[in-house]
């Protein structure tokens, strides 16, 4: 079966969720487009989309087709060419609409799960739960005479186990999308010691149609991208739990924040990105890693703590923030969430404390946008780390710190084999998490004072 044979025929489950619908809209149009192309007339291309509620799939019906319409706005040109044998698409609008509905002609939402046992090639998106992913694989692929591959985009899970639970004999991978899947390049592919290998190379054909940026991660769970994310952000949460022996608990959380984005030149602070992913997310992450990479110590009990008392973080459905860490107005942090108090105390009322604390950022100050668009990034980044590096003030201080551990961990998983070369853990952070430089770099050197 060739690459355009084994795409006849695709499932994705949990087809409704955030990185679902992603995957369903990515590999819905790379469907549309294998059956547009001459070679493959009068083939059926079927994807079925499978998750637990109507409701939700209608919801998912209507993002495809909204989605569908602004690729083909985007592709116009192209699609012109494809429908050349079609006189009656006179208008770019015909075109668009044809378009919209070869894609979606090929997307079948369906709650039955046996729907996926027709399917050559499965995308998983369940909930991060290995007993509910292995569950549904086992009746889906485990004893399916048409021996599936399937390709998880569990965030943390190793593969192998899964394989193992779901009885794939090696017929499954990590494909793991960042979130928007259509929107982000990275993906993380992790090879199982068991993936066979025509698997791993019908993944490396499907992320070049995708035109994805891909780094291999070991099988190690957690992979890169969250064996970086969770290890910083327990080092967050323990820089937080030590000022808040000399400050309030809602000013060290303020000020660990402001420095892992100001001070660090980062898109956002290390708690509003928690609450971005979501502390339900972070707790179910860690719980995957805590118990598989022993003596790492990979818990918080802090988050254990403010999920107990309904602090969550995450999206609403209109993709507006949810309050975590932080409390949010107009998507901007105004408050931080006081775990003894139980309740959130607007930043006003302690920001000119807490800031005068931690001093002065070097000058000039250096926004992480006007960093990631300057045409001299690194010059204008290690100028400003260079003077950071000079300033003996109690920011600059837990932001070499900050930097040192993330360089820390960055290394860490090259020397624990779960990055094959430093280059990987780099593009990872700057491509999934958008930040401006990669955490292995020349401006943070000290080890970590602990
Ligand atoms: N959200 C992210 O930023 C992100 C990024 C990368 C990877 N991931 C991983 O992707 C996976 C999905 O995460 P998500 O954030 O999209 O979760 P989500 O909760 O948005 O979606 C999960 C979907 O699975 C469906 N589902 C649950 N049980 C099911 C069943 N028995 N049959 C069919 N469908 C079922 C749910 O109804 C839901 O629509 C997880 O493994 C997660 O770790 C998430």
């Amino acid at each position: 079966m060739d690459y355009a044979q084994r795409l006849e025929n695709v499932a994705v489950l949990g087809a409704a969720g955030k990185m679902g619908s992603g995957i369903v809209l990515l590999v819905a149009v790379e469907m549309a487009d294998l059956g547009l192309k001459p070679e493959n007339k009068g083939k059926k291309y079927v994807l079925h989309a499978v998750d637990v509620s109507h409701a939700a799939l209608s919801g998912l019906m209507k993002y495809m087709r909204e989605q569908a319409r602004k690729t083909a706005e985007k592709r116009i040109v192209a699609l012109r060419a494809v429908y050349a044998d079609r006189p009656d698409l006179v208008e770019n609008r015909d075109i668009i609409e044809q378009y919209v509905c070869d894609v979606l002609d090929v997307i079948r939402p369906v709650t039955v799960l046996e729907a996926a046992c027709e399917a050559n090639v499965i995308f998983e998106a369940v909930s991060e739960d290995v007993e509910l992913k292995a569950r549904l694989l086992t009746r889906v692929a485990a004893d399916n005479p048409r021996r599936p591959w399937v390709f998880t985009n569990t965030s943390s899970v190793p593969i192998e186990e899964i394989d193992a639970k779901a009885r794939l004999g090696g017929r499954i991978m990590g494909f793991h999308f960042y979130n928007p899947p259509a929107v982000q390049k990275l993906v993380e592919l992790i090879r199982g010691r068991t993936t066979l290998p025509e698997v791993a190379e019908f993944a490396q054909a499907l992320t070049k149609s995708l035109r994805k940026t891909v780094v291999p991660s070991s099988d190690t769970a957690g992979f890169i991208g969250n064996g970086h994310f969770m290890r910083d952000l327990l080092h967050a949460i323990a820089e937080a739990e030590r000022l808040s022996r000399e400050m309030p608990f809602v000013e060290a959380v303020y000020a660990v924040n402001r420095v892992s984005q100001d001070f660090l030149v980062r898109p956002m602070g290390i708690f509003q990105l928690a609450d971005y992913v979501g502390l339900d997310v972070c707790q179910c992450i860690l719980r995957v890693m805590d118990p598989r990479l022993p003596g790492q110590n990979l818990r918080s009990p802090l988050i254990d703590r403010l999920l107990g008392l309904g602090v969550r973080g995450g999206q609403n459905h209109d993709g507006s923030q949810k309050d975590g860490f932080l409390r949010y107005e107009r998507g901007k942090p105004a408050g931080v969430y006081d775990p003894e108090g139980k309740r959130y105390v607007p930043i006003s009322e302690f920001q000119a404390t807490a800031d005068a604390k931690l001093g002065p950022l070097p000058e000039p100050a250096l926004a992480w946008k006007a960093a990631v668009r300057h045409p001299a990034r690194e010059k204008v980044l290690a100028d400003f780390f260079g003077k950071l590096e000079t300033l003996r003030t109690p920011g600059a201080e837990l932001a070499r710190r900050y930097g040192a551990r993330s360089r820390e961990i960055g290394l860490g998983l090259v020397r624990d084999g779960v990055a094959a070369k430093a280059e990987d853990v780099n593009t990872v952070l700057l491509t999934g998490f958008f930040h401006a430089y990669g955490p292995i770099n020349d401006y943070f050197s000290e080890k970590v004072a602990r």
